[in-house]
């Protein structure tokens, strides 16, 4: 697509608390982010180090929460359920109504996003494109969800939603998810060939797989790196993901 393409966003909040039935403040913050990175416009993305620079790019992508529902009425873009689960996993279940969560709206036209607890530490997953619509969209769990309320450090400045959101556009994990190996692909050519993942807050360079002198990309959203030390989506990570929206996803945004 030429120009920006500007997805409806639903927030489904599933909370078994008080406190994770979290504010409008908090999932505005959420947005925010998402429109910040996606178009190269976050603030931090001048620490990206000056031979990876070239490399970052706009995806042309914005979030707005939906306006209108699926019957055509006003509406916030945000639903709030009480579940008596207390603690989600990755399979699926808060994305229906029959097992204590909240039912999709129409996976063609807005992207779902469902925050609640996640059990196990687990920060958030996604379905890539191509999947049952019944579970397309992604997951996250409240203390990653924005950069106020109830988000936690490390994981408080919205970049969970950004990396899950990459997924959901197609993208990869930037190790190429072959474990430590250096076979993997993320399909991705501008990405330097990565062992396997970084967490923390790791310094440059970071090398593997006879990647020097500049190493692992390890600032990309797409590595497990906490939310301050991820900044960047590449050209070809962008030519990636509107790939998605040109064919599989064609249906969703304006
Ligand atoms: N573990 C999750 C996944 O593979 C998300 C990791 C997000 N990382 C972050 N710094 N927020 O999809
Ligand atoms: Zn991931
Ligand atoms: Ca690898």
């Amino acid at each position: 697509r030429t120009g920006c393409t500007t997805i409806p966003v639903v927030v489904h909040v599933v909370h078994h608390s008080d406190a994770e039935d979290i504010s409008e403040e908090q999932i505005a913050s959420q947005i925010e982010t998402l429109n910040a990175d996606f178009r190269n416009l976050n603030a931090d993305g001048g620490t990206v180090p000056e031979p990876f620079a070239l490399l970052r790019a706009d995806a042309r992508i914005t979030f707005e929460l939906a306006g209108t529902d699926p019957d055509g009425a006003a509406t916030s873009g945000i639903t709030r359920t009480r579940t008596s689960v207390n603690g989600f996993g990755a399979d699926d279940a808060v994305k229906s109504s029959a097992t204590g969560g909240a039912d999709p709206w129409p996976s063609g036209q807005y992207l779902n996003l469902w925050v609640c607890r996640l059990a196990g530490g687990l920060l958030g997953y996604a379905q890539f494109p191509g999947g049952p619509d019944e579970t397309d969209g992604v997951v996250i769990t409240h203390t990653a969800c924005g950069s106020t309320g109830t988000a936690s450090a490390p994981f408080d400045l919205g970049r969970t939603a950004t990396h899950e959101v990459g997924h959901w556009l197609n993208l990869r994990h930037i190790w190429g998810d072959d474990g430590s190996g250096c076979h993997g692909s993320d399909f991705v050519e501008d990405t330097p060939n990565q062992g396997g993942p970084n967490a923390g807050k790791p310094s440059f360079p970071t090398l593997s797989c006879d990647n020097a002198p500049d190493g692992d990309l390890f600032m990309n959203y797409m590595d497990y790196v906490d939310d301050d030390t991820m900044t960047m989506f590449t050209h070809g990570q962008v030519t990636r993901m509107q790939t998605a929206l040109a064919g599989v996803r064609s249906s969703i945004g304006t």
